[in-house]
């Protein structure tokens, strides 16, 4: 049974537009749409599909699980994953063709020992902490890692395709750290070259580094929240700013609505009490949803013509919006809006993450599952 009162409504047309916004400001770098995490909430097959027609030429994601599930699914195209521990499986994923980063000696091992098995060469890109002290090896243990890597190649078990790291304060474009990773990932790139490795495909900018940092976009650069419509750094460039459309719109249709006196305390905790006589419209989408708990008396909803917001707290699968006296015109049936473009008039992720005092990726990323999501504009929808 597939009823659900709420839907997300992703539109492909907005995501092969910021492909191809994406693309010209990379200019000669090549584009991997990174569609982790279910593609930010929005469908990691059907987005895939959409990113690649569009001209993006490579595919990466956090988890193995996840790019074995775009293999499963007939995705082809270059495909890099990143986040595994000692014992994955490797043989599968170099079966299924997939490029896996490495940061340490341990890792090169396990990929060599499974191409010995497979009879295909790990194809690895090795990542570089530039900066950031999350993924990657340090400067100091990078030589060692390189030279690993070298012998590996020489014996036939690994090829070096890649070299890889990622900007820490790749959104704040006055920041002098960007530089100093770039400097520093030129150094690791050349330490490489001069263990006999050829990695060509070099790469550091995710959304913000290809937007707002044209030096970083080298090779490849890996935009993931930009595909989607939202900017990863609202407070130098909104979306509209950047020329980017929101992909996803998230709607549910108003179940109920009430009228009420001035004074009606609403909710949970009774944390609001509306002020003066009006309507209260009930959208079926709450915290089991993913709308955030945090976003209680403020998390923007626009019925009908109305711009709201959610009036007392979130509840697990329902919230209220007190649309006051101007209200009357809503109806059982109406549709809520509670994301989508900005240049629709229409709440957008940004709004619910200053909201709710956290980031757009939050937002998006943690929408329920049990939101079904229906794909709009596909061009081949197989
Ligand atoms: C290594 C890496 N590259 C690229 C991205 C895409 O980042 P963004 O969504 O900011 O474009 C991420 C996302 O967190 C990431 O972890």
């Amino acid at each position: 049974m597939s009823y659900y009162p709420a839907r997300a409504v992703v539109d492909h047309a907005a995501i092969r537009a910021n492909v191809e916004r994406l693309r010209a400001v990379a200019g000669a770098a090549e584009v991997m749409a990174v569609v982790k995490a279910d593609a930010y909430g929005h469908g990691i097959v059907p987005v895939s599909r959409t990113a690649l027609a569009a001209g993006a030429t490579w595919l990466g994601v956090a988890q193995l699980g996840e790019a074995l599930e775009l293999r499963a699914a007939g995705v082809h195209a270059p495909l890099l994953t990143w986040i595994y521990g000692p014992g994955a499986p490797f043989a599968e994923a170099l079966a299924a063709d997939l490029d896996l980063s490495a940061s340490a000696p341990w890792a090169l091992d396990e990929l060599a020992a499974a191409a010995r098995l497979t009879g295909r060469a790990a194809r690895v890109h090795l990542k570089s902490d530039t900066g950031m002290a999350r993924g990657g090896a340090r400067p100091a243990q990078w030589a060692e890692l390189v030279d690993h890597a070298a012998r590996l190649a020489a014996e036939g078990t690994v090829d070096v395709v890649g070299v890889w790291s990622h900007l820490a304060r790749g959104d704040e474009p006055a920041e002098p750290t960007t530089s100093a990773q770039l400097a520093a990932f030129r150094d690791a790139v050349a330490t490489a070259e001069r263990a006999g490795l050829r990695p060509t495909v070099r790469h550091l900018a995710a959304s913000s580094g290809t937007l707002f940092h044209p030096d970083t976009r080298l090779d490849l650069v890996r935009p993931g929240l930009a595909l989607y419509g939202l900017s990863p750094a609202p407070d130098v460039a909104d979306a509209v700013a950047l020329g980017l459309r929101a992909a996803m719109r998230l709607e549910a249709e108003v179940i109920h609505v009430k009228d009420v006196p001035a004074g009606t305390p609403v909710g949970y905790g009774h944390t609001y009490t509306t002020p003066s006589a009006g309507r209260l419209a009930l959208v079926p989408l709450g915290y089991g949803d993913g709308i955030p708990r945090h976003a209680g008396n403020a998390g923007p909803v626009r019925v009908g013509r109305h711009r709201g917001r959610v009036t007392g707290r979130v509840s697990m699968d329902q919230v209220v919006v007190d649309l006051g006296p101007d209200g009357a015109d809503v109806s059982v049936g109406d549709l809520a809006v509670l994301l989508g473009d900005a240049r629709d008039g229409d709440p957008t992720a940004q709004d619910w993450a200053d909201a709710a005092g956290t980031i757009s990726y939050e937002i998006v990323t943690r929408l329920g599952s049990r939101i079904p999501r229906t794909h709009v504009s596909q061009e081949d929808p197989s």
